[in-house]
């Protein structure tokens, strides 16, 4: 499938979870436009009687967890009709998940678990996603996940992977730029190259969360960063992400936070300077223009 993403609002938007449902459906807070994971809606009527009076007065993204196109017992069907018939409900101009694995045997697992990046997992993630495509009746974008350890089976970089999926299935990339920095500490790679790496064409959403810095018990003395989606976000990674903006352009940029979570007030706060981060970011890149 090679469609087109629907134009969504370009700027930043928030996560909306379960605890922030009453007050901003009720009280209808200035966010730009709200993203959403369907798991936590489907089993809960209530939630999503309110989900959808919010949906009047905001645009949506739906961000799927559940759906894992990774694993090798092939696609939930039943789980995916689910899906569909929310997104049908809610129209949202992006609906993405990521490129990792999350069930086993019919069973849900809590972490998003990572994939060798060779011929083989490409040839079954680029069946998975075309089939996630037509259940879905729309492009799918896809996440690069937070990386602990790499894969020795690997043959080629996640970037590399990456651009051979979009160039398979006319899927797109949703640019998690928190997960570039976390994933750079803890395998060592500069995550600055491996935003221009990416295929800017094919950007279609980028992410920024917060992380937790823990000792790493394989070698004390170092930190590893954890994915906890439960702080601020980091300075390095605003920083990432205004290097990201200059080459991806505007780019609608979600703000994640799912656990300790904080007021909703403090996740506009968080909007509003990715907003300004990507103004300063796109202002610089004129002026550098300009000047020749
Ligand atoms: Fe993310």
């Amino acid at each position: 499938m090679t469609a087109s993403l629907r134009r969504g609002p370009i700027g930043a938007g928030v996560g909306l979870r379960l605890p922030h449902m009453v007050e901003v459906a009720t009280t209808l807070p200035p966010a730009l436009w709200l993203e959403i994971h369907p798991e936590n809606f489907l089993p809960n009527p209530h939630a999503t009687e309110l989900l959808l009076e919010a949906r009047r007065h905001y645009p949506v993204s739906v961000h799927t967890v559940g759906v894992s196109i990774g694993s090798a017992g092939g696609i939930d069907r039943a789980h995916l009709r689910r899906v569909r018939a929310l997104i049908d409900s809610l129209d949202p101009f992006l609906v993405s998940g990521h490129l990792a694995w999350s069930t086993h045997a019919s069973e849900y697992l809590n972490d998003l678990l990572p994939l060798p990046y060779d011929e083989e997992t490409l040839r079954l993630l680029a069946t998975h996603i075309d089939e996630v495509q037509e259940g879905l009746g729309r492009p799918y974008l896809v996440e690069n996940p937070s990386s602990y350890v790499g894969l020795g089976a690997s043959t080629m970089t996640e970037g590399e992977f990456l651009t051979e999926l979009v160039q398979r299935t006319g899927c797109r990339f949703l640019c998690d730029v928190s997960n570039v920095h976390l994933s750079g500490h803890n395998l060592g790679f500069d995550p600055y190259r491996y935003i221009d790496g990416l295929p800017a064409g094919a950007i279609g959403e980028l992410h920024l969360g917060g992380f937790t810095a823990e000792e790493d018990e394989g070698e004390p003395g170092s930190e590893i960063l954890i994915d906890t989606h439960a702080a601020p976000v980091a300075e390095p990674v605003w920083d990432l992400y205004a290097h990201a903006v200059r080459r991806f352009g505007p780019t609608p940029t979600l703000i994640e936070w799912d656990n300790d979570m904080p007021a909703f007030a403090t996740l506009l706060g968080e909007a509003r300077r990715a907003d300004s981060v990507a103004a300063d970011a796109l202002a610089a890149k004129v002026r550098h223009a300009l000047a020749g």
